[in-house]
């Protein structure tokens, strides 16, 4: 049905001469049109992409040239991949169902030999996993809060876990699942909420220490060899990765005092009942250091590619904890963390996108490297 293999490196290589690029934009809408399915937690489908954060980025990828096509990532996928084409897939899906959703279009493409943007399946799949992601943080030393994961909800809480404490599920985002209940300050509480988690959303809870002190989100971009493909070499510090202003969140005003749970994270910038964004944040020079290291190391444990952002808290003693990854970070213009945090330092969305773009396509083999002798000096 799909082309062998020597067919697709024949197309690598017609990929490469061109200039302009059929770009196929991979991502789920919400449809508020239509009833939920029975039986899906009450916040199913929050992760989902409004229509027109499709259209930001297809104009953005527009600008440089290329055509754009939208396509659904649901279950007509890969008709519609062999329908239209395209050179190369802007992946922004968040998948459906299953454990490892977000892995779910990068192992399609994989199979498909469609070159595309971000991280590839293994990173997409252990990163949706928060208590997986942070067993191998954990690992290789970077600060996280103690932890514990119930599968059942009636596990024997650990000792050194102690009140109060936060639950979540194990494998959502944007906030799914987290509300003010996820502070629980006794046993009963935990239960209760453990169990409402593990009953609702089919997966585990992670129950952690709760973080009481101010919250940063860090975004990063690139990698080694960032500079000869990207089209902002000035952009890139000499590891090859540009580390994004960081970004404090004020939860303490926010609808949920404390917590950047859905509801705080769904109002707009700015609206009551939002949380503050404050970008860059007034931080020491230290603390930044701190978290931008963080940020990186997080980036990189997971094999991480072209982007992430990270969210951190500070424990009691004003210590970083690294929370969790997101390595398919919103893209949608002034909203968005991350792009809140490029229009803080003057980056265009459109140049963010475009190089998330060059970035991607590097990896398969379309773009030729610039002459590292035509890079700036400085940096
Ligand atoms: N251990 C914790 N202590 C305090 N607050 C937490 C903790 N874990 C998560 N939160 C709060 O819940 C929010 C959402 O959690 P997070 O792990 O970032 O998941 P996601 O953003 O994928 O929903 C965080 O931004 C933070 O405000
Ligand atoms: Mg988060």
């Amino acid at each position: 049905m799909f082309e062998p293999f020597d067919r697709e490196l024949e197309k690598t290589s017609s990929r490469r001469m061109k200039r302009y690029w059929k770009i196929a934009i991979l991502a789920n809408i919400k449809d508020d049109t239509h009833p939920k399915p029975v039986g899906v937690p009450p916040d199913a489908f929050a992760d989902f992409d409004h229509i027109e954060t499709v259209d930001s980025l297809r104009a953005a990828l527009e600008t440089d040239g290329h055509s754009t096509v939208f396509l659904q990532a649901d279950r007509d996928l890969p008709y519609a991949l062999r329908e239209e084409k395209p050179d190369i897939c802007f992946n922004i899906a968040e998948g459906l169902g299953g454990d490892a959703r977000e892995a779910q279009v990068p192992a399609l493409l994989e199979m498909l030999g469609i070159p595309y943007t971000g991280s590839r399946v293994l990173t997409n799949g252990i990163s949706l996993d928060k208590t997986l992601t942070k067993r191998i943080w954990r690992d290789r030393r970077l600060p996280v809060a103690p932890f514990q994961e119930f599968i059942a909800g009636d596990e024997p809480l650990r000792p050194e876990l102690k009140f109060p404490l936060f639950v979540k599920p194990a494998r959502e985002g944007t906030g799914m699942g987290v509300d003010m209940n996820a502070i629980v300050n006794n046993e009963k509480e935990l239960r209760e909420r453990a169990l409402y988690i593990v009953n609702t959303y089919q997966q585990p809870a992670l129950v952690e220490t709760f973080l009481p002190g101010r919250e940063f989100t860090i975004g990063i971009l690139g990698r080694a060899d960032a500079k000869l493909y990207s089209r902002h070499p000035d952009w890139y510090e000499k590891d090859g990765f540009h580390r994004f202003p960081v970004l404090e969140l004020d939860t303490s005003r926010s609808v949920t005092p404390w917590v950047y749970g859905l509801d705080a994270k769904s109002k707009d910038v700015g609206a009551d009942g939002s949380p503050g964004y404050f970008c860059p944040a007034e931080i020491e020079p230290e603390l930044e250091k701190k978290l931008k290291y963080f940020a990186l190391r997080a980036h990189q444990l997971l094999y991480t590619l072209d982007v992430s952002r990270t969210d951190i808290r500070l424990d009691e003693e004003g210590n970083p904890r690294v929370m969790e990854i997101n390595t398919l970070p919103g893209l949608t213009p002034d909203y968005s963390d991350l792009c809140l945090q490029a229009k803080a330092e003057g980056i265009r969305y459109e140049d963010l996108v475009l190089d998330i773009l060059y970035l991607g396509a590097s990896r398969w083999g379309m773009l030729e490297p610039r002459d590292p002798n035509d890079l700036p000096k400085k940096k």
